[in-house]
């Protein structure tokens, strides 16, 4: 079933929107970019790369893609897909990605990749395991996908990018040179350690690593110039593309990774991914000149939960310390939680049971790395940081609201309490018993800020059969309106605009 004509018509009067995450990620971009992708002529990534998983249902297939946009369901209607020059790509998990999508029977005819984009490498993914596989270094909780240091390498003047894989003398004398320090580096670590990650399957196996250089970079440079064949038919000057698109009054759409609080120059730092991923960077490394040439930012939160993959303070964390410990355990998978848990309820008074049973209704396991999210209630001060932080016109979308269908108390943290010691801060200093209500997003702070709830009777009502605005539930409409209400004042302001009540294009309701 095709969407409503209607459906759009509140882009009437904008061309370029972009599609952001205001959480930790994981609020359902792919299916919203999907659906918008039915009114774009463009979709552009800017940020991030195969760290992120973007899920796109249709037609009754389920597409995870990581570094391709969500509008390629479009690509036989004509939509431009862009991979910007602020995102990593990762080459053999591109082609992968793409074969994939061929088998699929998507051609990828309109997809561009960016001559900008710096380039994913072996050197990367390792250092990225072999740093989380060290607890002095202070561990993040990352993807393995190798950002940290495909981004350090970005602003060392160290990095590779795509060009490079169109010119192959150039490619193997800056792989020679990059690989220089990164060998040093690798062997003052565990030895052992280093050869078990470069078994990896992203790491070919084995098939890159060399007993005495670490990196065999003969086998490294026939690889990847293999990629160079089956990616130089896609690689262009993206953001000249992109910047006349916008001048043309195209219908652009912006899909943003990950989520605002994970933004390397916004979120809660140190626990953050290597990419700008709020609209700033998102713009930027999309190839537009400034976040405010976006008209319309569409804000995505989950329908009053929240996830978060990795370390780092979540103050409403359902079961709080002890479901970070259980979600950061590598032997805790959907299928061990099933077994272990098989009767937990969305009601239960056990908030860590409760946690779990939330996590299994809305399949909260990263599809990039199949880790358990965290999971905890929404939580409106770092909402409204966020909302805070987008410089241009923000309407919300609340997405995968059907998951909390059967919840009979929804709570929602109205502000945060901080319960830390005197901590200064600039020329502030936060005060023991200090009310919060627009998140504070240093680490310290927010691992010492206290949520504050109100708590709201559930719609308790399966919301994937609601097709109109109409017949929305009375409690849902309460709690949307006090969303908004909570979000009204000169500072924050942000209506909300979209609510998404499944995973499929239909399931959209625009208020
Ligand atoms: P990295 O991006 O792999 O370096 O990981 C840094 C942090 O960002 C970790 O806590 C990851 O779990 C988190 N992260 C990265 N990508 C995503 C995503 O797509 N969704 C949610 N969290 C993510």
């Amino acid at each position: 079933m095709s969407s409503n004509d209607n459906d759009f018509a509140f882009l009437n009067d904008v061309s370029t929107v972009a599609v952001v995450c205001l959480q930790f990620g994981d609020t359902g971009k792919g299916k919203i970019v999907d659906w918008l992708a039915e009114w774009a002529e463009v979709v552009v990534r800017g940020t991030g790369g195969a760290n992120a998983g973007h899920t796109v249902c249709h037609d009754g297939k389920r597409y995870v893609l990581h570094l391709v946009p969500s509008g390629i369901l479009r690509d036989g209607e004509g939509v431009e897909n862009v991979i910007g020059s602020g995102t990593a790509v990762d080459p053999g998990a591109l082609t992968a990605e793409i074969a994939a999508l061929r088998a699929g029977g998507i051609r990828c005819a309109n997809l561009r990749l960016s001559h900008q984009a710096h380039l994913v490498l072996p050197q990367h993914l390792v250092l990225d395991r072999v740093r989380e596989s060290c607890a002095e270094a202070g561990k993040i909780g990352t993807t393995g996908r190798g950002m940290g240091p495909v981004y350090t390498d970005h602003y060392a003047r160290l990095g590779l990018r795509v060009n490079d894989l169109l010119n192959p003398d150039e490619f193997v004398c800056k792989l020679r040179r990059n690989l220089v320090e990164k060998v040093r580096l690798l062997r003052t670590f565990d030895p052992g350690v280093v050869r078990a990650v470069m078994q990896h399957e992203h790491l070919a196996s084995g098939a890159y690593y060399h007993p005495e250089t670490i990196f065999d970079v003969d086998a490294i440079v026939a690889r990847y110039l293999g990629f160079a064949r089956e990616l130089e038919p896609l690689v262009r000057d993206t953001g000249a593309l992109v910047r006349r698109a916008h001048w043309d009054k195209m219908r652009i759409v912006l899909e943003g990774a990950q989520g605002s609080l994970l933004s390397v120059d916004e979120g809660t730092y140190p626990y953050v991914t290597s990419s700008d991923c709020s609209l700033h960077g998102l713009a930027r490394g999309a190839g537009l000149e400034v976040a405010t040439d976006v008209e319309l930012a569409l804000g995505l939160a989950k329908g009053f939960y929240m996830s978060r993959v990795g370390e780092g303070p979540f103050p409403t964390e359902l079961g709080g310390e002890r479901s970070a410990e259980w979600c950061g355990r590598p032997d805790v998978t959907e299928a061990r939680e099933a077994a272990e848990y098989p009767a937990v309820s969305v009601n239960s008074s056990d908030a860590f049971e409760q946690g779990i049973a939330v996590r299994r209704t809305g399949v909260e396991y990263g599809s990039t790395t199949k880790r358990p999210r965290r999971v905890g209630w929404l939580d409106l001060p770092l909402l409204r940081y966020a909302v805070q932080r987008v410089p241009t016109r923000c309407e919300l979308v609340l997405t995968k609201l059907d998951v909390l269908d059967d919840c009979e108390r929804i709570k929602v943290c109205t502000h945060h309490e901080y319960h830390g010691s005197g901590y200064r801060q600039a020329e502030e200093t936060l005060r023991p018993g200090m009310s919060i209500e627009v998140a504070n997003p240093d680490s310290t702070v927010l691992a010492q800020s206290v949520p504050m709830y109100q708590t709201f009777v559930g719609w308790c009502s399966q919301l994937r059969n609601v097709e109109s605005v109409h017949d929305l539930p009375a409690a849902l409409v309460t709690l949307v309106g006090a969303l908004e209400d909570w979000l009204d004042d000169d500072e924050v302001g942000a209506d909300v605009r979209v609510l998404s009540v499944g995973p499929g294009r239909e399931q959209t309701i625009v208020l």
